[in-house]
């Protein structure tokens, strides 16, 4: 897989979302989207079959985390849906990663590719203290639960674009820095705290960013989606 723009369908319901791949469907590359829990739920495994029907490469960010032998049966299952990236919480430990491997495997050996999400970003240093009982600075626990990830011999992590370089001189330049809050420069940052533009995620080493509002609330989503290729991939 090659740098590329995620688009974030987080859209409540299938017919929203089909509506707005429609504006893509003219385009021969057809947008790597993210599906997350929210459609995932609502319209279950028949609407990612629908969107990889379209051509779309699929990110589907279901986030797992449970005992390992759970998490293997999972993955097994998700593997047939032919997406080409999934995620877990490196929080689940090392032998959950590895169990989440094993199931991602199909029986010719091939799978898709499988990042963790290391802290979540709405964890900060007091929720971490206070509530999860870990003392260490929270960076110093971000890099720590990439490097297990890597260990474990995951391909990637979910992490922002300020910390892609560091993730890179951690685990090495071929692990994935899978990068959301994107901006664009004249954009409200809406919830997000810390934003970057497509450029700056580019020249920070972003091997992927994740791009919802500036593409899906944008007036013309389309033109949004190539703006940010432009800017991310030159
Ligand atoms: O609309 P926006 O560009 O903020 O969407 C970003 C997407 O990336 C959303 O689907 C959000 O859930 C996801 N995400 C994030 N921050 C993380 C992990 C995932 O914004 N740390």
């Amino acid at each position: 897989m090659s740098k590329d723009v995620i688009i974030a369908c987080d859209f409540k319901s299938g017919e929203e979302t089909l509506a707005f791949l429609d504006r893509f469907a003219a385009r021969e590359r057809k947008p790597f989207v993210k599906i997350g829990m929210e459609l995932f739920y609502a319209e279950g495994p028949e609407m990612v079959r629908k969107i990889r029907g379209l051509g779309h490469p699929i990110f589907l960010d279901l986030k797992l985390h449970d005992i390992p032998n759970t998490v293997k049966k999972a993955m097994a299952v998700l593997s047939r849906l032919d997406v080409d990236l999934c995620n877990l919480h490196a929080g689940g430990g090392r032998p959950m990663m590895e169990a989440a491997l094993e199931g991602l495997t199909r029986p010719d050996g091939s799978r898709p590719k499988l990042i963790a999400v290391t802290m979540l970003t709405s964890t900060d240093q007091t929720v971490m203290e206070r509530d999860l009982l870990i003392g260490r600075p929270l960076p110093e626990v971000v890099m720590h639960y990439a490097q297990t990830a890597r260990d474990a011999g995951l391909d990637g992590v979910v992490c922002s674009p300020l910390e892609a370089g560091l993730v890179h001189e951690r685990c090495g330049s071929g692990f994935l820095t899978v990068t959301p809050g994107i901006r664009f420069a004249e954009n409200e940052k809406g919830d997000q705290k810390r934003v970057t533009t497509p450029a700056d995620a580019r020249a920070l080493g972003s091997d992927y960013i994740v791009v919802g509002r500036p593409i899906t609330a944008a007036a013309d989503p389309a033109a949004a989606y190539e703006r940010c290729i432009k800017e991310f991939l030159g």
